[in-house]
């Protein structure tokens, strides 16, 4: 099989580098071997307050999985995908082949999709429309559902939006991930503060000191305008976690494909006993692994920035 060229080698590194991460961390970086290509994941990334376990991180790297699969199909390539322990997961490129209609649909929508943290166009999005961004995140042992009991949900949202305001470690952890993107200190890491809102949730995705907490009947109001999807997993392992990142990259460039916007949240997902009372209180069928947020766009939305290329591939004395 013929290994790649470095041209196409930048096609697959631009694409794993636009995915999304936990706080645009980009846990991630790429060893070309041949037909062979390790997404690794970069253990010193580390979120000791927002993501204590590594779970969104192994989120992240899944995510960026099913960029660097497309973009190996885009190439007019056959792969095969193996998560793993010690990387987060092999692509093994396979021969030439075309490249299927739909599967170049989300790889072209790879650079348009940005996190949308504002209202969306108050109009409704069609049944149909709805149901292909969710079965887009379908996988083996991963299932994507619409919510039901939005009144329970506000109220465990609105909890969380407490606690997590008060949580001084954490709102100081938060603020290092969003205050450096900005002048002569950016990086090509963290939250820019453009693209956070002021607002109330479930519009902010991310909770800081200042955002408002809505009052539990308002926010079940706002969460029944917007179009929400749990991504949940039939076990919590970390392979359960790769494919559950992999399966929202899937439904979120799907929806971007069909000109709709969204954002993820994952952060009220890691307070204690959150998960097992949103399992309960909603009827999950499985581990929830993360929210999506739907609609269309009401306002353009910049690109967050992005770690410079050079930066995913290891140095020559191994993975950093
Ligand atoms: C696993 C994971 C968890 C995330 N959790 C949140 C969240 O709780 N709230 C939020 O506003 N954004 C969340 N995001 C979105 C990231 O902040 C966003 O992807 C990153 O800042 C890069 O920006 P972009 O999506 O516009 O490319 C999450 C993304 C991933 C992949």
């Amino acid at each position: 099989m013929t290994a790649l060229t470095s041209g196409q080698i930048g096609v697959l590194a631009r694409a794993v580098s636009r995915a999304p991460s936990v706080h645009n961390s980009q846990p991630w970086q790429l060893l070309v071997r041949g037909t062979e290509v390790d997404l690794l994941e970069r253990r010193d990334v580390e979120l000791r307050r927002h993501d204590p376990f590594g779970r969104d991180r192994l989120l992240s790297c899944g995510a960026a999985v099913t960029n660097l699969e497309l973009a190996v199909r885009a190439l007019g390539r056959d792969c095969h995908v193996e998560y793993g322990d010690d990387v987060a997961a092999t692509v093994t490129i396979g021969r030439p082949h075309a490249t299927p209609a739909r599967e170049f649909a989300l790889y072209k929508a790879i650079p348009r999709r940005r996190s949308y943290r504002h209202p969306f166009y108050p109009s409704p999005v069609p049944p149909a429309v709805r149901a292909a961004v969710a079965v887009a995140g379908e996988a083996t042992g991963v299932h994507v559902v619409t919510p039901g009991h939005l009144d329970r949900l506000a109220e465990l949202l609105g909890f969380a939006t407490r606690v997590l305001r008060e949580d001084r470690g954490y709102q100081r952890e938060l603020e290092v991930w969003t205050a450096h993107t900005h002048g002569w200190s950016a990086i090509g890491d963290g939250v820019p503060e453009d693209a956070l809102t002021r607002d109330a949730l479930p519009v902010a995705g991310l909770v800081r000191e200042e955002t408002p907490v809505p009052d539990d009947v308002v926010l079940a109001d706002r969460l029944a305008a917007e179009h929400l999807l749990v991504v949940c997993t039939d076990g919590d392992t970390r392979a359960d976690r790769l494919a559950a990142g992999a399966a929202l990259q899937r439904a979120w460039l799907t929806a971007t494909a069909k000109a709709l916007a969204g954002s993820v949240l994952t952060q009220p997902l890691h307070l204690t006993g959150f998960r097992a009372r949103l399992v309960s209180e909603l009827a999950l069928p499985g581990c929830p692994q993360a929210i999506l947020r739907f609609g269309y766009p009401a306002v353009p939305a910049a690109p967050s920035p992005r770690l410079p290329l050079g930066e995913l591939f290891p140095p020559p004395g191994g993975p950093r």
